[in-house]
């Protein structure tokens, strides 16, 4: 099975987001990054519970990082379909396919999660997703896509990062700005400048933008909904070091593919005095900082009613 084109741009900002600015260039954060990102995903397949001579069909599957730990996990008998929009990141996770020798076991489709069309009703044994739903505009209609192409007895397996703080805490530092003058503290508007870029911070905004407009609890509700059983929530809140305290990096890094780098920020949305007044004061709060890394993610597996066949 192949990829439906080829003709489109060489990137695009989902492979950027996962090439670059996920972890602003920097090989060692990078290395911190992806090992988080390996225990998220192994978490996935711990729920997909795969077994030999299965399908699985990985939805938003970037660079294939659950795609190809369920192939090592389960060897050259599971088949696994990897979906997504980003053509770029479909090449790139083909490639690595090749060159991983898994070519023959993997199908890469260009599609939507809400849109699964080239996949058939119940045709896949279980249904992975990680990080990718907080990007999808109706994830009730993904959830029951993911219902439709599973055979009964198929396992679904989500495991989501939590954004809607951020938001709220864009909003709390808009309102006290609000309330005090933003002239008063020119750094602290300064700072919700930064943060307005990258989440939205008015009721109206939260309520239209995919990313927060959901509270983790819904996606329970979207299971069921969808038709799935035997759901199972779990909302994992983990406080840790901060996995960085590089100026380069910060200014490098941007927290999910929608948000402008920092560096852009200061650069398009700054004047140059103002982005000199932040540095001054913001750069030794992240070098010395020992703020933690405050790490959300929901964890959700539920079934499709039914017998499997044997
Ligand atoms: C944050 S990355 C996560 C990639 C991968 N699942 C992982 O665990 O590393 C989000 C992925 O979702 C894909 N994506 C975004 N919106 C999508 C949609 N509506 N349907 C399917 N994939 C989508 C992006 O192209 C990207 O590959």
């Amino acid at each position: 099975m192949v990829i439906d084109h080829y003709h489109d741009p060489q990137s695009d900002l989902w492979l950027d987001w996962l090439q670059h600015h996920r972890h602003a260039d920097d090989p060692e954060f990078g290395q911190a990054i992806q090992a988080m990102t390996e225990r998220y995903a192994d978490r996935v397949l711990d729920g997909a519970r795969l077994g030999t001579g299965m399908t699985l069909a990985d939805i938003g599957s970037g660079d294939g990082l659950v795609a190809f730990r369920a192939i090592r996990r389960i060897g050259p008998s599971l088949n696994v379909t990897l979906a997504d929009i980003s053509a770029p990141l479909l090449r790139f996770a083909e490639a690595s396919a090749v060159r991983q020798g898994v070519r023959q076991q993997c199908t890469f489709l260009h599609c939507g999660a809400e849109k699964l069309a080239p996949l058939a009703d119940a045709s896949v044994d279980a249904v992975t997703t990680r990080a990718v739903l907080a990007y999808v505009a109706s994830k009730p209609t993904a959830l029951r896509e993911f219902f439709r192409v599973l055979k009964p007895g198929g396992r679904l397996s989500i495991a989501e990062p939590v954004w809607r703080e951020e938001a709220l805490a864009a909003k709390a530092l808009r309102t006290a700005l609000d309330e005090h003058g933003a002239e008063r503290d020119r750094f602290m508007s300064l700072l919700h400048r930064l943060k307005a870029a990258q989440f939205p911070d008015t009721d109206e905004e939260i309520s239209k933008h995919p990313l927060v407009n959901y509270s983790e609890r819904d996606l329970v509700g979207f299971a069921m909904q969808a038709g799935f059983a035997d759901i199972h929530f779990e909302f994992h809140i983990d406080v840790l070091p901060p996995l960085a305290r590089s100026w380069d990096i910060f200014l490098g890094c941007s927290p999910h593919p929608w948000a402008p780098p920092p560096r852009a920020i200061l650069a398009e949305r700054f004047t140059p005095d103002e982005a000199q007044l932040f540095e001054q004061i913001f750069r030794p709060i992240i070098e010395n900082s020992h703020t933690p890394n405050i790490d959300r993610v929901a964890y959700l597996t539920a079934v499709k009613p039914g017998q499997a066949q044997p």
